[in-house]
């Protein structure tokens, strides 16, 4: 879509910045810089099954043609760019990298199933993981780290113990099992299905069980920000079992979008719309707002029609002016609003006038009627059918009183 589009764009027009910033004489602190050589394989149907069995990890863009057209063409040697800079930057890890032409090697995307053109494939074992997430050298690296350890981490500590219990932003399941040769064997199996996307974690120590009040065999599942787990039904789980709780239960009431898997989270929709909180998590006003958010969710936890998604700007910081100038807002407060994820219609708390935050009372009202449809992105659009009359546009928006399609074709 065109969003996602220009969400590339932007993000790719930083990396180019960072690419020809000149090293600095210092030694300790140096960004690595293309060193030319060429490290991503073009994928044909000769090489690709060597690839597959050669590497620990085998990382494949799936494009486009390459354009015929000089800009795109520009775009393109980017993409690759920043495979060849993660590539390089990874170069002591077992990972291969390559690139599948959708046309020229449409008979090899095919037998390796891959599917979504302009998508990042990884394969591991025989599983295959599609990595949906903002495509810069930062993000995949990380990305790729992760899927490279284990799916399941060992919680054998206190230190363990009180990290894991930090993290609160993450999706997280623990089981507490005899050891290796016991139900674990499933829990591993059901892990590998959600690297790295859901972590999961298990302990086979009866301290670290007790205090997270886990019996023998028991899973517990943690939602993001919630404060009690919920515990998975049935003693012992099979693979299959875990799975499926899992996928019931992924779609978090409050969730934080994250580079590594936004385009993911964003396609998960709830009909059409996205109810959207901005807070950035350093400023006092963000963390203030963030907290009412977290009661809100924790009050409703049970309603599987909400989900809320966070963005901290502070994140994407590329993204900060796209999203202030589609969605008419500052970015230096915290806003919560519904985006139609078709149109990038979208409509926002007005909390300007207000010295306060709203309470979670005043929150719960306001997303209650945008679950019920009383406050929507389309009731004002009449007046933008309505060009005749430009009366009816309030001052700031007139100098855009044209219509909103045209705006965005002449950002191309
Ligand atoms: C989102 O926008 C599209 C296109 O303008 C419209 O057809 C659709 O009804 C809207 N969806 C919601 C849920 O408002």
């Amino acid at each position: 879509s065109g969003a996602r589009e220009q969400m590339w764009l932007s993000l790719l027009s930083g990396l180019c910045l960072r690419l020809v910033l000149p090293c600095s004489a210092e030694e300790g602190l140096e960004f690595p810089n293309f060193d030319g050589k060429d490290r991503v394989l073009d994928i044909t149907e000769r090489n690709y099954k060597k690839a597959l069995k050669r590497y620990d990890l085998l990382c494949l863009f799936y494009h486009e043609p390459v354009p015929a057209n000089k800009g795109l063409q520009k775009r393109f040697q980017m993409t690759e760019l920043v495979l060849e800079l993660t590539a390089q930057v990874l170069e002591n890890k077992d990972i291969g990298f390559g690139m599948v032409d959708a046309q020229k090697d449409a008979k090899v995307a095919r037998k390796l199933g891959l599917e979504e053109v302009g998508s990042l494939y990884v394969f591991k074992d025989d599983r295959v993981i599609e990595f949906d997430g903002e495509l810069s050298s930062d993000t995949l690296v990380e990305f790729l780290l992760d899927v490279l350890e284990d799916p399941v981490e060992m919680i054998n500590s206190a230190m363990e113990l009180r990290a894991f219990e930090r993290m609160e932003e993450d999706i997280r399941l623990i089981g507490y099992f005899k050891g290796e040769d016991s139900y674990y064997k499933a829990f591993q199996e059901a892990s590998e299905r959600f690297q790295p996307y859901i972590k999961f974690f298990a302990t086979f120590d009866k301290s670290v069980a007790k205090h997270l009040s886990l019996k023998m065999n028991e899973v517990n599942f943690y939602e993001p920000f919630m404060e009690e787990p919920a515990i998975l039904p049935g003693r012992p789980l099979s693979e299959m079992d875990i799975v499926e709780f899992v996928n019931q239960h992924r779609r978090a009431t409050l969730r934080k979008l994250r580079a590594e898997n936004m385009f993911e989270t964003w396609e998960d929709d709830m009909d059409g719309i996205h109810i959207v909180a901005f807070a950035e998590e350093e400023d006092p006003d963000g963390y203030e707002f963030l907290e009412i958010l977290k009661d809100v969710a924790r009050d409703n936890t049970n309603n599987p029609e909400l989900s809320i998604v966070w963005i901290d700007p502070d994140d994407f910081p590329l993204l900060t002016t796209y999203w202030e100038k589609t969605f008419k807002l500052d970015l230096f407060r915290p806003q919560i609003g519904v985006v139609n994820v078709t149109d990038a219609d979208s409509v926002w708390l007005d909390m300007s006038n207000d010295e306060d935050l709203p309470t979670p009372e005043e929150l719960e009202d306001w997303i209650e009627d945008v679950l019920s449809g009383r406050v929507n992105t389309e009731d004002d659009d009449e007046s933008a059918d309505d060009r005749e009359h430009p009366d009816s546009y309030v001052t700031e928006d007139s100098s855009e009183s044209h219509d909103p399609d045209e705006e965005e074709d002449s950002d191309d």
